[in-house]
């Protein structure tokens, strides 16, 4: 089957072509991402209503080269299936990929099917190259980070998603871009962060600073992050007030301390979920799985337990279409009833 992945709920306006062949099977033709994150970073974060307005400038010309470098000449003959994302994300910027995806699809007479876009990062998984989707996977745990969303999810089969436990307040992604904000590092924070921290790593120096891991031996599977950034907030405070200068080498070490008081509670509360629901197999993702110390972390307690894991090749931990293609594909398959522009709605608050 030839799919198309249209996906616009944040500030990446993409489009991908697939050609998929069943779960084992899946050829990237294209995978084509306008990011906007340079437009928002003078804003400190994403804008809607500009998100918006950019998906309207970029998705025609992103749609184009998407089927040019899949070497798609005939739409309406090769294209068997249209997924786009319905939710969640930013209302008006999900609009501007339903309504292109509606329209393509009523012209060319093509099924359609509403993605949800975590869903999408879960089954950016089956493109990493490593991982054996053909084996016996079932149950799988997920550790779902993003800059919206910290999930832990069960998945018992294909499109059988269980949430187990998520954030009361932050996401780790948000928290990660409100500490970069903190020490002055731009936006996103997330991948700033993490090479101040990796800085701190590689230096030798001794850690001095320490911060809380809320939540981490609570008896749920759910996250706490606002009151960490307080903690580094109050940090950077403090140490302002004892005349402390917050140079590069302080700066290194807050966001090491951050990075780990964060990855150790993700760490800590995902194995406890792996060892109460007996999976033998654990996935990352979402745009904050890029993090390297949250990876080799999240491989070293995998290997140490002897379970299967995998995260998302470094392409696809961001949003992007290929995912969206492929979780509307898998959708499909399991079911093809209703998959029409007609019955594709936003749902801005859409859960697993
Ligand atoms: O999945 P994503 O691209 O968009 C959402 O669906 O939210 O995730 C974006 C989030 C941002 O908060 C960004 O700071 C974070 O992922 N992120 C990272 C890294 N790269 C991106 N967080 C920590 N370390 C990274 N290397
Ligand atoms: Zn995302």
């Amino acid at each position: 089957m030839i799919v198309l992945g249209i996906e616009t709920s944040c500030d990446e306006t993409a489009v991908s072509v697939l050609d998929i062949n069943g779960p084992e099977n899946i050829k990237v033709l294209s995978n084509i991402v306008s990011s906007q994150i340079k437009l928002h970073a003078e804003f400190g974060g994403v804008v809607p209503n500009l998100a918006a307005r950019e998906h309207v400038k970029n998705i025609a010309q992103v749609f184009e080269t998407a089927l040019k470098t899949a070497g798609i000449t005939d739409f309406k003959k090769e294209i068997d299936l249209i997924s786009v994302t319905h939710g969640p994300g930013l209302g008006p910027a999900l609009l501007i990929g339903i309504a292109f995806a509606k329209t393509i699809a009523m012209i060319h007479d093509k099924p359609l099917i509403g993605t949800n876009h975590m869903r999408g990062h879960v089954y950016s998984n089956w493109l990493n190259p490593d991982f054996k989707a053909h084996e016996t996977i079932f149950p799988i745990l997920n550790l779902v980070v993003s800059g919206g969303h910290t999930e832990l999810v069960l998945m018992n089969d294909y499109e059988d998603f269980k949430l187990i436990g998520e954030t009361m307040d932050d996401a780790v992604g948000e928290a990660f871009d409100k500490v970069a904000r903190l020490l002055e590092l731009g936006y996103p924070g997330g991948p700033a962060i993490s090479k101040r921290a990796e800085h701190f790593l590689v230096s030798s120096l001794q850690p001095s600073i320490e911060f809380p891991r809320p939540m981490i031996h609570s008896k749920d599977y759910n996250f706490s992050f606002s009151g960490l950034k307080t903690a580094v907030l109050y940090k950077i405070r403090d140490l302002k007030k004892e005349s402390v200068e917050i140079n590069n080498e302080v700066t290194n070490e807050i966001a090491h301390a951050f990075q780990k008081a964060a990855v150790d509670v993700l760490i800590k509360k995902t194995f406890k979920a792996v060892a109460e629901y007996g999976v033998s197999s654990v996935m990352l993702s979402g745009g904050v799985s890029a993090n390297s110390f949250l990876r080799s972390e999240f491989q070293r307690v995998a290997n140490e337990q002897r379970l299967q894991y995998s995260y998302p090749p470094l392409i696809y931990t961001g949003d992007n279409a290929t995912m969206i293609a492929l979780a509307g594909y898998l959708a499909y398959s399991k079911n093809p009833n209703n998959a029409s522009w007609k019955s594709v709605d936003m749902n801005a608050n859409l859960s697993f």
